[in-house]
């Protein structure tokens, strides 16, 4: 790129970009959170140089919050304004999960060569299609916050099933809950999860959505704001390699998202707090159980998604949550709908 730093630009400014770090705990320099700005704050080689919301009070707090770390990020009211003058190579989107497309279809035309994209990378295959297309035509390496693919524990249980230490995975189950088990908002994070393990294309769903979404042919939310305008839902997934899986996702449940893996020879049980490895003895009854403990990491998290994106848009290659992977979600969404308006019937995944 030949500059000093990548130069950054945030649309959306809520706390997933914006949230500032915590008083980090003795001796240890920081905390790595959750937010985008807190995230590329401990990592070298990106400047934030332009935020955008439309809520101006949005705009003051994130100064406030960040001003001393990111003293260049200039405040924009207008999407198209930040594009036209800040000169970005990386756009993050962080706007309601229906308006993703348009703001990447717009930056892509407008030079940016690397997105960030809050999940799910789209509420339908048309947007996501357009954003997909749009963006390889303009060589714009697109990348998705479906953020368990960039934390140790979970990607260490992946290397686990890829190693073969439970046998070829045959069935998935991915339980959410509590009042944010919204299928869209939430539920994206567990289906993306399970693709993630099943690392094959979907192709035939089931899915029965909460009582009073019956009406729900497409998405009808309201970006992610509220659960009464995204339904739970539970559903099955039949995987082209055979893997079968099911999603629990109901609201009136206890809030835990937790993965239970199961092969010939054992199972992986993963939840946020810890992953624990059962290989059986030859009977498939008696056997050991191991604790998954990851190797630790300079970057991790967010950090680790921002420096994976830089390297991809300099060197190419596959990237553990590219817009193409993503649309994989996207997919599934989309064939829950649909067997939903066929009586809960068992559906070919729309293309
Ligand atoms: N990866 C995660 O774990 C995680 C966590 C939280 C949120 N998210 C995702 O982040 C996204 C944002 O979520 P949220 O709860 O902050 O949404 P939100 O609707 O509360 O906030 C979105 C912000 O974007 C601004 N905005 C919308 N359109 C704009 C435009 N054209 N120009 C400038 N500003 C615009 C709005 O004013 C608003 O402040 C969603 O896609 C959500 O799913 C991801």
């Amino acid at each position: 790129m030949g500059r000093n730093a990548y130069r950054v630009g945030i649309v959306g400014l809520r706390g997933i970009t914006s949230k500032g770090v915590e008083d980090p705990v003795q001796p240890f320099r920081t905390e790595i959170v959750h937010s985008h700005a807190a995230g590329l704050s401990v990592i070298d080689g990106f400047e934030i140089v332009g935020v955008c919301d439309l809520v101006p009070d949005l705009l003051d707090d994130f100064a406030q919050t960040w001003s001393r770390r990111w003293p260049n990020a200039k405040p924009y009211a207008d999407f198209s304004a930040m594009l036209r003058e800040a000169d970005l190579d990386i756009l993050a989107i962080a706007t309601g999960d229906h308006t993703h497309a348009t703001l990447a279809v717009e930056a892509a035309g407008a030079g940016v060569k690397g997105i960030f994209c809050e999940k799910p990378l789209a509420t339908s295959l048309e947007d996501a299609d357009r954003l997909i297309e749009t963006c390889e035509a303009n060589n714009v390496v697109v990348t998705v916050d479906h953020t368990r693919r960039y934390r140790p524990e979970w990607v260490h249980v992946r290397e686990e099933v890829r190693s073969g230490a439970i046998g070829k995975l045959t069935t998935i189950v991915g339980t959410l809950g509590g009042p944010r088990a919204m299928l869209f908002r939430n539920g994206t994070h567990m289906i993306d999860t399970i693709c993630m393990y099943a690392e094959s294309q979907p192709a035939q769903v089931w899915a029965r959505l909460e009582s009073g979404f019956e009406h729900w042919d497409s998405y009808k939310g309201d970006g992610g704001k509220l659960p009464e305008n995204d339904p739970g839902a539970m559903g099955f997934i039949q995987f082209e390699n055979g893997t079968r899986a099911l999603y629990c996702g109901m609201k009136e449940t206890q809030g835990m998202f937790s993965l239970q893996l199961s092969g010939a020879d054992g199972q992986i049980y993963v939840t946020e707090e810890n992953a624990t490895v059962f290989s059986s003895g030859p009977d498939r009854v008696n056997g050991v159980r191991r604790r998954i403990v990851p190797r630790t990491y300079v970057a991790e998290g967010i950090a680790s998604a921002y420096e994976e994106l830089a390297d991809l848009m300099e060197n190419g290659g596959e990237g553990v949550s590219m817009a193409r992977e993503s649309r994989k979600t996207v997919q599934i969404l989309m064939g829950f709908l649909a067997s939903q308006q066929a009586g809960s019937a068992l559906i070919d995944v729309p293309k």
